[in-house]
């Protein structure tokens, strides 16, 4: 597997996980497509980083977006990972999440948070989060809507951070 920056034309891959994984509304997917636009934009801003993860065949199967906080020293946001659900449970998410920390840590990164919904779609998220050292810091309640929560997590990547 190869984690490598997303390219313009990958945007109809990232366009088609988004409406595959079912986790997301169609504002949702406006929202993670706008933000990639973001990332294509202007790279050498750092606002907004997009990587994505390609098979051994070049195929492509995930991408990872992730940036600075504003106001913050040091604090990351993770915005947006998908995997393709016909290669789930093989690693590839997490290989992502390993990625980008690897990548803001060089950057000076003490903290990356990362907001997700408590609703059943989202268990394999959290579930990929806490596996990887994220715990929940925060819980805002019917958030979303109704029912539906603002699971916060976080990890500290460097140590006392
Ligand atoms: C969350 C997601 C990125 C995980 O990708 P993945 O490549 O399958 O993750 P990994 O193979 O690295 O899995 C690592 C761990 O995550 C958890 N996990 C992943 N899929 C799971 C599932 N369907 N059910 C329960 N736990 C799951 C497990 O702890 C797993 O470890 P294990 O396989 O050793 O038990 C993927 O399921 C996805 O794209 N979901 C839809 C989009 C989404 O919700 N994104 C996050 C919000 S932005």
């Amino acid at each position: 597997m190869k984690i490598r920056p997303l390219k313009t034309h990958n945007k109809k891959e990232v366009s088609r996980l988004l409406s595959q994984a079912k986790t997301f509304n169609e504002q949702e997917v406006q929202v993670a497509l706008g933000v990639v636009d973001e990332a294509l934009r202007r790279p050498e801003k750092g606002d907004y980083c997009a990587f994505c993860a390609l098979n051994s065949n070049g195929s492509f199967t995930g991408y990872i977006c992730f940036g600075p906080i504003p106001m913050t020293e040091g604090c990351y946001d993770l915005y947006w990972i998908v995997v393709d659900k016909a290669c789930s449970r093989r690693g590839i998410g997490g290989k992502l999440l390993e990625f980008m920390e690897d990548f803001v840590i060089k950057k000076g990164a003490r903290r990356i948070y990362v907001d997700t919904s408590s609703t059943p779609p989202y268990e394999p998220a959290r579930a990929l989060y806490e596996k990887h050292g994220y715990r929940v810091v925060g819980l805002l309640e019917h958030f979303y809507r109704k029912g539906d929560h603002k699971v916060i997590f976080m990890k500290e990547v460097r140590t006392g951070a």
